[in-house]
């Protein structure tokens, strides 16, 4: 393994790509790696056991293309995969979580609100959170069904996806909520849309801060690219190309080459 290997990054479809921005953000010469599971999204709803295999086929997928490290650019992920991945693989890998710490250390009504996936709600990893980061400060939870699909049909800002959005946010600044938790990372390509529903709110994205994260994880064990030159960027997705390649173009906002992932849903991936 070497400083000049890639860094993989995935999610159940496009999302991640919000997270993958600000990687390209904050380690400008870094060539990354990106898998859309665009055609098993939405993970929300689908048995942790599939999320697992999933996830499991996918890191040694972009093992085997020689990723230095892994972002799971996946709250779902996270919660229903997280400790297997880390047990199988060894490299650095940096996961996402709704990012309730910050969100309860700065709310000023004591309300914080937190948009995710059921799956994420209902899993250990959010349960910990909860307990950890909730004394003193009401947690309310608000699972989102129906959103992941929006974005990943690049419908931002139309009507159906403005009603989902006012179906979800407006009972929560009804209880006072002050602060909004984006607990997936579909919803930052949405935050435009959640700002116009609810201006007054402090929307918290945990992306930038996974970005860091990253870069530390990455000095820490000496793979920090030392290039000057600018990184690329290559995609897959388990969707077929034609449908993924307009909506990762519309939400890169460049128009990219997308490549078909190759299909081993089994999770038993070993040769890609
Ligand atoms: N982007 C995923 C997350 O952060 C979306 C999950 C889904 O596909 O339902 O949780």
């Amino acid at each position: 393994m070497t400083a000049a290997n890639p860094i993989g990054v995935f999610d159940s479809g496009v999302g991640g790509l919000s997270v993958l921005r600000e990687i390209r953000r904050e380690l400008p010469g870094e060539d990354l790696l990106y898998v859309a599971d665009s055609g098993y999204a939405p993970y929300g709803d689908k048995p942790g056991q599939l999320i697992e295999a999933r996830s499991v086929a996918i890191v040694d997928f972009l093992v085997n293309q020689r990723a230095k490290a892994i972002v799971v650019a996946c709250n779902t992920a996270t919660g229903a995969a997280i400790a297997t991945l880390r047990a199988r693989f060894p490299l650095p890998i940096v996961a996402m979580e709704p990012a309730v710490k910050p969100a309860a250390a700065s709310t000023k009504s004591g309300v914080i609100g937190v948009l995710a996936t059921g799956s994420t709600l209902a899993s250990e990893n959010f349960e910990r959170l909860f307990t950890r980061f909730g004394t003193g400060v009401d947690i309310l939870i608000q699972a989102c069904p129906g959103l992941v699909e929006q974005v990943e049909a690049g419908d931002l800002s139309g009507a159906p996806t403005r009603a989902l959005l006012e179906q979800y946010v407006l009972p929560l600044l009804e209880r006072q909520a002050d602060t909004i938790v984006l607990g997936c990372t579909h919803y930052p390509f949405l935050a435009p849309l959640i700002r116009e529903i609810a201006p007054s709110v402090a929307i918290i994205d945990p992306s930038a801060a996974i970005a860091r994260e990253l870069r530390r994880r990455l000095a820490d064990a000496g793979l920090l690219s030392p290039e000057a030159r600018a990184g690329t960027e290559r995609f897959w997705s388990s969707a077929s190309p034609d449908k993924a390649q307009p909506v990762i173009s519309q939400l890169w906002r460049a128009g990219v080459e997308v490549w078909s992932l190759p299909d081993r849903s089994d999770g038993k991936a070993s040769s890609w």
